[in-house]
């Protein structure tokens, strides 16, 4: 069966074709993935323009969806379903997706799957790697979230650790802004960090130890004991004003806005450096807690070099495998959409025509 999904949720205007192959430990294949940036249109305004990001999806959807379909060398004939991206994200831009997608599947009697922009980036490690040995304790890591999800059974995804303030690629983003680097920070920084000394500058990394009071009850709350739950969440607003502070300072005492490019990459290596282990740091310990059997990192800062190698040095030396996807399926492409699409194809849920784009949608 081959599955046309669809993602508009933020700035990429995405289409691709997965195949079901028949086989449980490796069940999806792609057969095109396009995705069409619109990097260079936010890049002149420092981060996304939601109302330019809606209106750029709108014109590129159509041709976005005929190359997809053009590369996997099938007609919309030869399709059994449309999966879609339903939220989180920029509404506007989520509507892009959706009504192009139940307008797609009504005018050619297809069922449509609505899905969530998390499954996908969780089910991108399972159409890279096959399936994952469960259960898995999975850390989704982009510019809108830092979730950590419990699979226990596939398609099962409990939450068990978030963001309680930046998500890491806000954070990237927020402190290359400052630094005078552009958007979106996290390649840049990435590259920068690589000549830069990590160890020079201190800045703090924040571990939370008390219950977040406002939170929403997490899914998978009760899968830890309360001592232990409410340490495997995240922070990095406060790293990211300790870099602000030190840049304004460093700037006053040489008396000049640019700070010298060694100075930037020791400070990109010294936040880096934070963030990385504050993120494997609970994801590790969560994995443990959990007696999880394998590690996943997803999402558009799973592509950094410096979390891939100390992810993967970490779980040699912690002897769980850990599972990263390729960078083309880490940052928000439509394979993924598909993948979560037929995962839950699988258990026999299309979505009823009049569902709609959700911005916060909830996730378990
Ligand atoms: O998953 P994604 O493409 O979109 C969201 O769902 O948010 O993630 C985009 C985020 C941006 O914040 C970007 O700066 C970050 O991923 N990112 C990186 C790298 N490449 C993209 N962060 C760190 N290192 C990278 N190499
Ligand atoms: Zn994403």
């Amino acid at each position: 069966m081959n599955l046309l999904a669809i993602e508009t949720s933020c700035d990429e205007t995405a289409a691709a074709v997965i195949a079901a192959t028949g086989d449980t430990a490796a069940p999806w294949r792609i057969r095109s993935s396009i995705v069409a940036s619109q990097t260079a249109i936010h890049r002149e305004w420092g981060g996304v323009v939601p109302e330019l990001a809606s209106r750029q999806h709108v014109r590129d959807i159509c041709g976005v969806v005929e190359s997809a379909l053009g590369e996997a060398g099938i007609g919309r004939r030869d399709l059994g379903a449309i999966a879609v991206t339903q939220g989180p994200g920029l509404v506007g831009s989520l509507l892009v997706g959706v009504s192009f997608a139940k307008a797609y599947a009504w005018a050619n009697g297809l069922p449509v799957v609505a899905v969530h922009h998390l499954a996908g980036h969780i089910e991108s490690l399972t159409l890279a790697h096959g399936e994952l040995p469960l259960p898995a304790a999975v850390l989704v890591v982009s510019g809108g979230h830092t979730s950590l999800y419990f699979v226990r059974t596939p398609g099962s995804y409990q939450l068990v650790g978030r963001t309680r303030d930046d998500a890491a690629g806000e954070a990237y983003d927020k402190v290359a802004k400052l630094l005078g680097l552009g958007y979106p920070g996290g390649p840049v920084i990435d590259r920068l960090a690589r000549q830069g000394n990590g160890e020079r500058i201190r800045l703090p990394a924040t571990r939370l130890t008390h219950a977040d009071r406002n939170a929403p009850r997490a899914t998978g709350a009760d899968l830890l004991p309360a001592e232990i739950a409410r340490r495997t969440d995240f922070s990095f607003s406060g790293l990211k004003t300790a870099v602000l502070r030190l840049v304004e300072e460093r700037q006053r005492a040489l008396a000049t806005p640019r700070l010298p490019p060694p100075e930037i990459a020791d400070i990109c290596a010294a936040f880096q450096r934070v963030v990385v282990d504050a993120l494997l740091d609970r994801t590790f310990e969560a994995a443990g807690w959990l007696g999880a059997r394998s590690i996943g990192i997803a999402g558009g800062v799973s592509a950094n070099s410096a979390l891939r190698a100390a992810a993967e040095a970490r779980g040699v030396a912690a002897g769980i495998p850990v599972f990263v996807p390729p960078i083309s399926l880490s940052t928000d492409n439509a394979a993924m959409i598909g993948a979560a699409g037929l995962r839950r194809l699988e258990g026999g849920v299309a979505s009823p025509l009049d569902f709609n784009a959700e911005a916060s949608l909830v996730l378990s």
